[in-house]
């Protein structure tokens, strides 16, 4: 890990190390955030387990311009009101995902929306653009800590689980984006932050509501989400498949099995198997059987957030 200045060959080391698959921080005008190319499955799976995070929440997708966001989301009028009011700038957009898109499914957390912003910060916009890609970026700091607002708090708290910090200095806002939901008929912020919702009214000519359940105090921000959930009951911790099931394997060691199975990892790899969840889930869920027997996946590293999405795919909604 290093930190650099961000100059223009910095960037484009760090643009290069992106297409390569490598994780990089980088400030944005609200907070530094953890960036990996959003069409790469185990980058964004590296991001999950750099952070410690014990679940798979979508993540903010980070586009340079209208044009980019357009060609992974569909933008209604009154998102397009408000990414032509506050973009670039600290508005992250929820809109319905476009089918065909080259993001991977576990940036959005196997759900049918994405996340997009096009951030207000001249370093962001000089990466992006050298990237040539999309790149999904939380914070940068572990799971449960403050976001990072300079450089050396990223290295402090990510030490070498990212392999470079692009340094510019403070960010200017220091608070996270607001996040609205635009994916249906009537716009919510899902998040408070750096857009005020007074801001959001006035673009919209109508007041904007605090999503109910961001109001309630839920017992962490994944609460507030609705969960791809498959439509074919889950059993988890199978150790041998019932007649009709598929198979979501992991490991080498397969029990006996006639139907369809998809094996989240033949090596055993927790990185490969995050990767590959929300993909082998759809594709499971596809296929027609009756039931999924899952084969038991260790409780380590990404393991916890990997258990901890099945445990609620296997929830009768
Ligand atoms: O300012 C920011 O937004 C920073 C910088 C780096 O851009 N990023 C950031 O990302 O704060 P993160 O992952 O820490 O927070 C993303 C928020 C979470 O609350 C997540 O639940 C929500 O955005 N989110 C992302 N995709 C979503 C989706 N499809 N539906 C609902 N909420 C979503
Ligand atoms: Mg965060």
């Amino acid at each position: 890990m290093g930190i650099e200045k961000a100059s223009p060959e910095a960037i484009e080391r760090a643009a290069a190390a992106l297409a390569a698959g490598r994780l990089i921080a980088f400030p944005t005008e609200t907070v530094y955030g953890l960036g990996a190319d959003a069409s790469n499955a185990r980058a964004v799976a590296a991001v999950f387990a750099a952070k410690d995070r014990p679940r798979f929440n979508p993540l903010i997708v980070h586009v340079p311009d209208l044009a980019a966001a357009a060609a992974l989301a569909e933008f209604s009028d009154s998102a397009r009101q408000l990414a032509a009011a506050f973009w670039p700038g600290a508005l992250s957009l929820v809109l319905p995902r476009r089918t065909g898109s080259a993001i991977a499914e576990l940036a959005t957390a196997g759900l049918n929306t994405i996340a997009v912003r096009v951030p207000a910060h001249a370093t962001a916009l000089a990466l992006l653009r050298a990237a040539g890609r999309p790149i999904a970026a939380p914070s940068a700091n572990r799971s449960g800590h403050v976001s990072p607002t300079t450089a050396e708090h990223v290295a402090a708290d990510l030490g070498e689980r990212v392999c470079m910090v692009l340094d510019d200095g403070p960010t200017p806002l220091g608070l996270e984006s607001t996040v609205v939901d635009v994916s249906g008929p009537s716009p919510s912020v899902l998040r408070l932050g750096g857009v005020a919702r007074a801001a959001l009214a006035d673009a919209l000519g109508r007041p904007v509501p605090v999503a109910a359940a961001a109001t309630s105090r839920p017992a962490s921000p994944g609460m507030l989400l609705r969960h791809y959930a498959p439509a074919t009951p889950l059993r988890l911790e199978a150790g041998a498949v019932e007649t009709g099931e598929a198979l979501l394997a992991f490991g080498a060691a397969l029990p006996p099995h006639t139907g369809p199975v998809f094996n989240l990892s033949a090596r055993g790899d927790l990185l490969e198997a995050a990767a590959n969840l929300f993909a082998g889930l759809r594709r499971l869920d596809g296929a027609g059987a009756a039931g999924i027997a899952v084969m038991p996946i260790p409780e380590e590293g990404l393991g916890e957030a990997i258990n901890d999405r099945l445990r609620r795919a296997a929830r009768p909604a």
